[in-house]
Formats: structure tokens, C-alpha cells, sequence
């Protein structure tokens, strides 16, 4: 059971919060995680009341918490929760609510207050709790939740961390990457460290290279505003796929602990090879969608969406191709790759091993012979499952691929949201899944080069139909024949 804290959450009234953290303060609160005493304190702008905001916070819920809405479990989450309806830049609410925070005995004097905000807003935002009194930690810890992007490249993130350092110290800030909050995603340490068989095999005397994929069928909604100043490198290989990597790249930690895994992740950011400003065009690729159709559906082009300009060049496709210098990866390449309105839902790990140095055999279903893929499939399909080359039956010596899986949870068990286990260890004052700035820092160091030739219109935008798997300008990435994108498992 967690310590009793207040979980105040700016932006209340926003997507983030609607679909991912009141659903899972719902489900902690069902499954008995949340403390008795902790309570919620929800600030937007959109609901005149408590009663309003409750009203669409239940139907929000209704449609979707797993295994439908308790009403009797909602009346009493719907007890631990209040509203306060305010504006962000009025100083005025800022008193108020340390006004109400203030109120005897009705929230616990340990704060949490969460960002659900766009990034624009978090500083001032911040400085304005800390004139109030807010983030002092006289009468509790004060805690301060951050969302990617931390910033827009370098530096921007090293302005927005001089303003969060002037009212807040390391340990009070956040960074929150719900990747790290998977199951299927912590699994890979396990999976590496808590197996001495892999260890022998994870390097570059028998790794060919390594893929981290990312695909959604889904367009950008109604983030059109947002997504014109973000673009899917900010938005998914900036954070969640170069997390992806340092997980999948890291050296053992010396614990679990918070300071021991950044120390390892740090490292392997640090060893990424800059991609030299000259040589964008052979380590990056962009696409923006076309309409197209995508699982049955007719869909429009990106740039007929809502608040996107009709000339856009805002990348809804990056496909990037890493090499880290170390020891362990000299040589072995690292392939991302992410988009939006793709074929189908695919977030994947594909280690693909090198292949025996003499084939004697007959492939009897593919033009180049199979390699050994390691896959870790993170969602829909959950899965960790090695593929290996076998005798197909008959005469001939022809062989066929078959995998070996190892599942991680057993049918009757659920898997939750990455939000429910993070929002428990920001309670829990755990920074083990959350980024230091510096981590941050070297993600930006990246990809800022890429960044900075997309800005410039010669290079090269490919559009691709919704619905495929991305511009096939991709596909040049891979320098050696036979190689190929693992869009499924
Ligand atoms: C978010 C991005 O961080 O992650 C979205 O802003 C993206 O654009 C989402 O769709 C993907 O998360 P998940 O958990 O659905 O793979």
C-alpha cells in the first residue's frame, strides 16, 4: 500500500489526462493500490464545477476502463476527488488553490502535481507554485511530474531545465516516458539480466543489427496544433524509441536503483555515433501520409487534418539508422522507425542474429536463408519469441523457420496500463523508470542534427499511402541485401 499524498493534475480536461491518468487512478483505486487517504485534486478551465467535470470523468470511464465501469467503485473514487476550475496564468488561482490545499485534514500534505499540460506551460507554471508556497517541502515532499517533450531540441530543454532548477531540485522533478512503464518493456531487463543465457549472444559477434519499431494505424487526431511543432521524431524516436534502445543496449546496472540505471542508459546515449549534418540523407528518412485506406477505413492525407497546413512538411514517418561505439555494438546498426497511419498497430524489439558462416541447407520458403530473429514484441502482441531454423520433414535436408516463446504472463493474468505502475512510483518517490536530465539532454544531442536538415526544404519529404508500412525510401537504411523491416511478428 502507497503512502497518502494529493495528486493534483494540471490540465484535467485534456486527452492525457481523460484517456490515461484518470483511468488510471481509476484502476489503482479499484485494485485497492491507492492509499485510503489520497485524494485528487483535478485544475482545468473547460468545467464550471465539480459536478460537470464528474459528469464526463464518469463517461470517459464508462467507455474505457477494463472490464466496464463499477458504478459503486466509482462513487467512491468520485469521493477522493474534487475540481478547481482556474486559469494557468492567473496568479489569483494560484492562491486559491493553496488556499484549498491548505484546508485542515482534508489533503495530505504530500503533493504531487502532474503536468498534463502542453510544454509551453510548464514553466511558468511551476514558478507560479513556487511564489505561492506551494513547492516548499516544510510540511511534505513536493513532487512535479514532467511529459515528453522535455523542450523542442537541446537548447530549448537546457532553458526549460535552468527554470525548473531555479524552484526545484533534481530529486522533486519527473521525467515521465510511459514506455518505461510497460510490462512488456521492463521485461527486457529481466529477460537480459535475469538470464545468463543471453548474455553470451548479446553483442556484436553474434548480433547482425537490431530494429525498434513503432507503427499505429491511427492518424494524428485532433493534435493537428501540436503535432505541426512536433513531428514523429520528436514525438516517438526522441523519447520512447532511443528508451527502447538504451534498455535493449545497456550494460548490467549495478542495482535496480534509480541512479544505477541512469548511470548504464546514460552511457549508451553517450556512445551513439553523431550523425554528421552533411550525412543526414544516409542515416534518416521521413514520410509524411498520403490518404489512403487503413484497416478498412478511407482516410484523408495528413495535411487535409484539422490545424494542418495544407503545405505541411511536418514528418508523420521517421526512420533513423544508429551505431553506437562501444565495445559491445561496434558494428551492429540500430534501425528505428516509427509512423503514423501504418498498416497496423506494431511496437516491437527485432534482434536479428548473424547467420551461420556456411549454409548447407535449403531454404524452402524464402529467397535469401533465414537468420535467427530474437523478437520482442511490446504491444498488441506481447511476446518474446526466438526463431530458429529447422529440418522441414522429408527427404531432403530443406529446412523451415519455428520459434521458440517465452511468454512473460499466463492467460489468466491482466497486464496493466504503464500509467497505473508509474503514477505508484511517483507516490512512491521511485525515479528508477523516469529520465534524468541528462538523458534527455543526449536524446536531443540525437537528433538535433536531423532535425535541423528537415528544416531545410530540399531534403527530401516522401509521402506513402495510409494504410502501407511507410515510404520505401526506407528500405535503403539496410546497406547490405537481404535485410528487410520486421513489420510483423
Ligand atoms: C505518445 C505519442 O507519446 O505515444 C503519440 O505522443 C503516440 O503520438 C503514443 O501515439 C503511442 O503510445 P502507445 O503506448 O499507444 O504505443
Amino acid at each position: 500500500m502507497t503512502e497518502a499524498c494529493t495528486f493534483v493534475i494540471f490540465g484535467a480536461t485534456g486527452d492525457l489526462a481523460r484517456n490515461k491518468l484518470l483511468p488510471a487512478l481509476y484502476h489503482l483505486h479499484a485494485a485497492g493500490r491507492l492509499n485510503r487517504d489520497t485524494r485528487i485534486l483535478a485544475s482545468g478551465r473547460r468545467h464550471q464545477d465539480r459536478e460537470a467535470w464528474l459528469a464526463e470523468t464518469r463517461s470517459d470511464l464508462a467507455s474505457s476502463v477494463r472490464g466496464g465501469l463499477s458504478e459503486e467503485v466509482f462513487s467512491r473514487f468520485a469521493d477522493r476527488t474534487d475540481y478547481i476550475r482556474g486559469d494557468l496564468n492567473d496568479a489569483q488561482f494560484y492562491e486559491l488553490l493553496h488556499q484549498k490545499l491548505s484546508e485542515k485534514q482534508a489533503y495530505p500534505t504530500d503533493i504531487a502535481f502532474y503536468m498534463a499540460l502542453s510544454p509551453a506551460d510548464y514553466a511558468g507554471v511551476i514558478e507560479k507554485l513556487d511564489q505561492v508556497g506551494l513547492l516548499e517541502e516544510t510540511k511534505g515532499w513536493r513532487r512535479v511530474v514532467i511529459e515528453k517533450p522535455f523542450g523542442k531540441d537541446l537548447q530549448s530543454a537546457g532553458q526549460l531545465q535552468s527554470q525548473l532548477a531555479r524552484h526545484l531540485h533534481e530529486e522533486q522533478i519527473f521525467r515521465i516516458d510511459h514506455y518505461l512503464g510497460k510490462e512488456t518493456v521492463r521485461n527486457i531487463l529481466v529477460f537480459r539480466f535475469g538470464n545468463a543465457l543471453m548474455e553470451p549472444l548479446w553483442n556484436r559477434n553474434t548480433i547482425d543489427h537490431i530494429q525498434i519499431i513503432h507503427a499505429e494505424p491511427q492518424g494524428i487526431g485532433k493534435r493537428g496544433a501540436t503535432y505541426e511543432n512536433s513531428g514523429a521524431l520528436r514525438d516517438m524516436v526522441q523519447s520512447h524509441l532511443l528508451q527502447l534502445l538504451t534498455f535493449v543496449a545497456m550494460e548490467s546496472p549495478i542495482s535496480m536503483a534509480a541512479d544505477a540505471l541512469h548511470a548504464e542508459k546514460l552511457k549508451v546515449l553517450k556512445s551513439i555515433r553523431p550523425i554528421p549534418a552533411d550525412r543526414v540523407n544516409e542515416c534518416a528518412v521521413r514520410g509524411q501520409y498520403a490518404a489512403g485506406t487503413v484497416q478498412g477505413q478511407s482516410v484523408v492525407d495528413y495535411r487535409c487534418e484539422q490545424n494542418v497546413a495544407a503545405d505541411s512538411r511536418t514528418e508523420t514517418f521517421a526512420a533513423l539508422k544508429l551505431h553506437i561505439d562501444n565495445w559491445r555494438w561496434a558494428g551492429v546498426p540500430f534501425l528505428l522507425r516509427t509512423g503514423k497511419r501504418m498498416a497496423e498497430k506494431q511496437a516491437l524489439v527485432a534482434i536479428c542474429f548473424k547467420k551461420p558462416p556456411q549454409q548447407f541447407f535449403r531454404a524452402s520458403h524464402v529467397h535469401c536463408e533465414a537468420s535467427n530473429w530474437l523478437l520482442i514484441g511490446i504491444q498488441p502482441h506481447e511476446c518474446m519469441r526466438l526463431e530458429m531454423t529447422v529440418k522441414a520433414p522429408g527427404e531432403a535436408l530443406d529446412t523451415r523457420q519455428t520459434s521458440l516463446d517465452a511468454s512473460f504472463r499466463r492467460a489468466d493474468e491482466t497486464v496493466n496500463d504503464a500509467y497505473e505502475d508509474l503514477l505508484l512510483d511517483i507516490i512512491n518517490g521511485d525515479r528508477s523508470l523516469f529520465l534524468s536530465y541528462e538523458e534527455v539532454q543526449q536524446a536531443w544531442r540525437i537528433v538535433d542534427p536531423v532535425l535541423q536538415a528537415w528544416e531545410k526544404p530540399e531534403n527530401d519529404l516522401h509521402l506513402y499511402p495510409a494504410g502501407s508500412w511507410g515510404p520505401a525510401a526506407a528500405d535503403a537504411l539496410f546497406e547490405e541485401p537481404c535485410r528487410f523491416w520486421r513489420n510483423t511478428l
